[in-house]
């Protein structure tokens, strides 16, 4: 059973996967909430390489992306957990616009994003995550992530990352629960 300590208002949000043509909104929303830019040609990659693990929460009054998570997959990398290979998840980066947030749309574009990437065997999922950044730690804590790791000047500006990670078997049933309630709510 899990506790149920995710707050959901997503009137007027529609959460689904990225489409080309949301790509130019995610680059605006990228802009507006991280200082890692990345180039046209980084999102253009990850559109064409994971676009099925790729997620956007759309304002649909206004027709607009307002939040992202983009992913990618990485084959046969060592587990955080042991020494064997697996396959991971790497949430790669995720942005909400600040008038959109505190209504659980990360939560949403998270959950959906790891259950797209279970279903392709990912038995890991990680993300790295600036010291400083405790609003998003909160929120990677809430599905269970942990650190395993700092890195020292990972950031282009000198500051350490955290690395934090979560099982399959841990993160799942919260997921579940997520995407249930998304779903009991559009009814
Ligand atoms: N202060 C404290 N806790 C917070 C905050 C905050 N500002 N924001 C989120 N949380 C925690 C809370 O526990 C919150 O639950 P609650 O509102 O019931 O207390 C929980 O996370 C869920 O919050 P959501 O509403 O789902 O998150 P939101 O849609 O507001 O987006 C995000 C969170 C993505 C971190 C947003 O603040 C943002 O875009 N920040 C700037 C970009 C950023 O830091 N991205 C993450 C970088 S690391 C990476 O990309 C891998």
């Amino acid at each position: 059973m899990v506790a149920d300590i995710f707050r959901l208002n997503l009137d007027g949000i529609q959460i689904r996967r990225v489409r080309y043509s949301d790509l130019g909104d995610v680059i605006f929303v990228n802009r507006k909430t991280l200082p890692e830019n990345y180039s046209l040609q980084l999102f253009l990659t990850m559109y064409r390489n994971y676009k099925d693990i790729f997620w956007v929460a759309e304002d649909v009054k206004r027709n607009h992306v307002i939040g992202y998570c983009m992913n990618k997959m990485e084959y046969r990398t060592k587990s955080f957990f042991g020494n064997q290979k697996v396959t991971k998840g790497h949430i790669f980066s995720i942005g909400v616009l600040p008038d959109y947030r505190r209504r659980g749309i990360a939560t949403a574009l998270l959950a959906f994003s790891i259950k797209s990437m279970i279903e392709r065997d990912c038995s890991e999922m990680f993300l790295e995550v600036r010291v400083s950044n405790e609003p998003a730690q909160k929120l990677y804590k809430k599905f269970r992530f942990e650190v395993v790791a700092r890195v020292p000047r990972y950031y282009a500006d000198g500051e350490d990352a955290y690395i934090f990670a979560v099982k399959k078997e841990v993160v799942e049933p919260i997921i579940d629960h997520i995407i249930g309630k998304i779903h009991s709510l559009k009814k």
